[in-house]
């Protein structure tokens, strides 16, 4: 399983234990990938199983021999755990091992801190290191050598290796005051894309499905691919012009990645966010990898955890040209809508066919519809409002609200579940933005939170 590396980076010894208690476990190998993809160099992978972690070192005293050994044998500069481990367990593993150890959230962060592009997203990957730093300091780390750097060590927050908490404290302050500016910045872009009546298409996927090559493929913009997992960690935005359409703008996302810490699916909720408001997803599957099926189940358990199961899916089955004989096609659902494109973003096969369904899934994704809210509902005409969905506006003669909205299905399905009351029932809104009504209200009232 470890032969055939490059010979860099640092030596590894991987651990990953079949725990009775945890329901589910990554697999090895996707855990061998990660290491890799952080630059380490993987010799051993030392495997077992407990009913449930041991309190003092996470595994029993045989297996810490065992480690133990390997280290001696490989002369070996980290552990790496498939497991979260607790800061007093890493320090204990640490002194025991007398080399450094790191678990699934330090290796995550470290990958993260190396493929962060945007500047918000590298001020997410620092205060996500910081945060788990601060509750690591204590462990003393005189027995280390920590003057070369290193995997879990690298990327904005190793700098702050050698501060104290109060230090760490100010510099989170920091950037939480320069996330909350990017973020209103992002806001702003995303309100003149709705002015602008542009419809956003998010590209998701498991981690190397191929996002970053179809992004590039799809819109000719030499965006950054690499054969490792999380070549993209920030949205990255390009307008396309899609024909008998429009524009369009479509956005490329962090790999998704099963069982991703909670703390991290926190800390980048906000880059997440940008999916959940996208009106189209595209959802890119290595066609030619075996376990396509549960990767696609963990990105839809994702999606579901950032509010984005409602937003319309197109899957995009990409890698044919790595299935011998697979010519490039088009699938339709029951109703004879698009709903899996099968191309090669390498190759550029079947792209023709992607754009079109494209095209037609957003022509047809926004509706008109007419509701009444009553006057107990100014909080949601606020909302509304804010996400720029009302057309038109009248009062009637018992003082309710009667909106002309256009909005993307997904949202109206989300409105009809809050029991708003539906006054007509008409067509798709048009096929193309130019023909969109023009009557928009400018005067939209302050509202916060989000319409669902
Ligand atoms: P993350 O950013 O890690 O989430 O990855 P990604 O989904 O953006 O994948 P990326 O585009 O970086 O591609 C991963 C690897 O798959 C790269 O080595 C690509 O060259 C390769 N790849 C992408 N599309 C194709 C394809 O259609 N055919 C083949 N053979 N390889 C592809």
């Amino acid at each position: 399983m470890f032969f055939d590396r490059p010979e860099t980076g640092e030596i590894a010894i991987l651990v990953h234990l079949t725990i009775d208690s945890e329901s589910e476990r990554d697999d090895p190998v996707e855990f061998e990938e990660l290491a890799l993809s952080a630059g380490v160099m993987p010799v051993d992978l030392i495997t077992g199983s407990r009913r449930q972690p041991a309190p003092n070192y996470f595994v029993g005293s045989g297996k810490l021999e065992e480690i133990q050994a390997a280290v001696r044998a490989h002369k070996a500069e980290l552990v790496l755990f498939n497991h979260a481990l607790s800061p007093s367990q890493e320090r204990n593993l640490e002194k025991q091992l007398q080399c450094r150890v790191l678990d699934r959230t330090g290796l995550i962060l470290d990958i993260f801190a190396q493929r962060a592009r945007s500047h918000e997203g590298k001020l997410q990957v620092e205060l996500a290191q910081l945060q788990h730093l601060s509750t690591r300091l204590k462990r003393g780390w005189t027995h280390l050598d920590r003057q070369k750097g290193g995997i879990g060590l690298r990327g904005a927050g190793e700098k702050q290796l050698e501060l104290d908490q109060r230090l760490i404290g100010q510099r989170m302050k920091a950037i939480h005051k320069s996330l909350g500016k990017v973020r209103a910045q992002r806001e702003q872009g995303r309100r003149s894309r709705r002015r602008a009546d542009v419809p956003t298409v998010s590209l998701v996927g498991y981690t190397n499905a191929g996002k970053s090559t179809l992004f590039n493929t799809l819109t000719q913009a030499g965006t950054y691919a690499a054969d490792q997992l999380f070549a993209t960690l920030d949205s990255t935005l390009r307008r396309i012009d899609l024909p008998n359409f429009g524009n369009a703008i479509v956005a490329d996302t962090v790999g998704f990645i099963s069982h991703l810490p909670h703390q991290l699916v926190e800390a980048f909720r906000a880059t997440l966010e940008e999916t959940a408001e996208a009106n189209l997803l595209l959802h890119v599957v290595d066609a030619a990898n075996e376990d396509h099926q549960h990767l696609m189940d963990e990105v839809n358990s994702v999606l579901l955890e950032i509010e984005a199961d409602s937003v319309p899916q197109l899957q995009v089955f990409n890698k044919i040209d790595l299935i011998k004989g697979f010519e490039p096609r088009l699938d339709r659902d029951g109703e004879g809508r698009p709903k899996r494109v099968w191309v090669s973003a390498k190759t550029g096969a079947g792209i023709e066919l992607l754009i079109a369904a494209v095209s037609e899934l957003l022509a047809g994704s926004l509706v008109c519809e007419t509701v009444r809210l009553e006057p107990h509902q100014a909080r949601l005409r606020s909302q509304l409002y804010e996400k720029e969905f009302i057309e038109q506006e009248m009062v009637d003669e018992h003082g309710a609200y009667v909106l002309t909205l256009r909005l993307p299905k997904s949202e109206f399905s989300r409105l009809q579940q809050q029991g708003v009351t539906v006054v007509t029932n008409s067509e798709p809104a048009s096929t193309s933005p130019s023909e969109w009504p023009e009557s928009r209200s400018e005067t939209a009232p302050a509202a916060a939170g989000s319409v669902g």
